[in-house]
């Protein structure tokens, strides 16, 4: 008994590893997050507004207001800007985004 509570505990502490290792990179967040409306750097809800281009990719202060607030459909994600480390790669990652 004792024995497969440690093995369990070894198999969470594994999965946390690589998914905390995954979150890190700019394009995992970006995947995880943003994807699904703005696939490959468009933006599926509004064409006309997509993040290749974007006047708020300008600064990285524009980003960040981009991603607390969010603007008309696109929600807030005040956790990523939280996360200094995964906001920046994931600032990086929009930055290298081309057509
Ligand atoms: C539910 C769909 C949705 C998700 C998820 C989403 N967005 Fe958006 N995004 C939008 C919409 C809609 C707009 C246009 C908002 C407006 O009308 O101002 C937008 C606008 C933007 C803009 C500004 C484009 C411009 O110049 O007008 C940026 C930059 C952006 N999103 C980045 C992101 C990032 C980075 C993520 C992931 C953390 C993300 N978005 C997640 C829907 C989404």
């Amino acid at each position: 008994m004792k024995l497969q509570y440690s093995s369990l505990f070894i198999i969470i502490s594994v999965f946390l590893v690589q998914h905390k290792a995954l979150a890190k990179t700019g394009e995992g967040i970006y995947k995880e997050n943003c994807y699904s409306c703005h696939l490959l750097g468009t933006n599926k809800l509004d064409p006309n507004k997509p993040i290749i281009g974007s006047a708020a990719l300008k600064d990285i202060n524009l980003f960040a207001d981009q991603l607390k607030y969010g603007t008309g459909m696109m929600p807030a994600f005040p956790n990523i800007v939280k996360n200094n480390d995964e906001f920046k790669s994931l600032y990086e990652y929009c930055l290298k985004l081309k057509k």
